[in-house]
């Protein structure tokens, strides 16, 4: 049976405060530069960035490709963990934005912003510790919004999506990757904490996903999808929230 949702919640909080604190033994081997290769990363931005800097890198999808952001846009990466993304898609850029980096888990921001000290003194990002389903900014605050490996850890999708639109400007994009089920799923990955974390049990197929954005008011602008195993598949998305800015 399916623990209630607070519970999901703070399994997943304390998860990923203990791995970016190094406190989880060797299951840090899952993610890292190993995974952003095997994701399709570009050689050249890997080696962009210190190698440690990788080290705390839980990746679904290579999304940067869709991120295009203008001078004076606002970008927010939700779920940021220790910001890789975040680090490179300013690197990629030639005009000057904002990066928000937002996590529930503090340890994670900690390591964002010695990693973004470390290629630009910082200038240009923030650094919130907030939950994902209440983000503390203003509607119409971001034109971009990156959610790499974070839409499966919310049990209530709805809870996401309505604030992603309410965050985002009209037109504004979200561009995200996360496991999506093939099928239906045995029931033990419901009542495994960690498959929770992994992003497993709260995956959804891509056709529920993109029904769910859908219905609050975005327009798909793609998804590929890539089989990893027999449950799940790697899915890349893009969705544009609709209205003109
Ligand atoms: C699979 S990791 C992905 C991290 C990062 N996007 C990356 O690619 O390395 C999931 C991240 O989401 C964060 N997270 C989990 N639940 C969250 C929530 N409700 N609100 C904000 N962040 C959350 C975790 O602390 C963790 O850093």
């Amino acid at each position: 049976m399916r623990p209630p949702e607070s519970k999901i919640k703070s399994h997943i909080r304390q998860f990923y405060e203990q791995r970016y604190r190094g406190e989880s033994g060797g299951a840090r081997g899952l993610g890292g530069k190993p995974l952003a290769v095997e994701l399709g990363y570009p050689p050249e931005l890997i080696d962009s960035i210190p190698g440690e800097t990788w080290e705390d890198f839980f990746p679904c999808g290579y999304v940067l490709s869709a991120l295009d952001p203008k001078g004076g846009d606002r970008v927010l990466n939700l779920g940021c963990g220790a910001g890789v993304d975040s680090l490179l898609v300013k690197i990629c850029a030639r005009v000057e934005f904002q990066v928000v980096n937002l996590d529930t888990a503090f340890s994670a921001l900690v390591k964002a912003k010695r990693a973004a000290r470390s290629v630009s003194s910082g200038r240009g990002f923030e650094f919130i510790c907030a939950d994902g389903g209440s983000i503390p900014f203003e509607p119409g605050s971001f034109e971009w919004v990156i959610l790499n490996g974070v839409f499966n850890l919310f049990p209530q999708k709805e809870e996401l999506i309505e604030e992603l639109h309410r965050v985002l400007k009209p037109g504004g994009i979200v561009a995200g990757a996360d496991l999506c089920r093939k099928g239906i799923l045995p029931g033990y990955f419901a009542e495994e904490p960690d498959a929770w974390a992994w992003c497993m049990s709260g995956a959804v197929t891509g056709e529920e996903l993109t029904r769910a954005f859908q219905a609050r008011g975005f327009t798909h602008l793609g998804m590929a999808a890539e089989n990893m195993d027999e449950f799940f598949d790697r899915a890349v998305f893009t969705f544009r929230k609709n209205g003109f800015s």
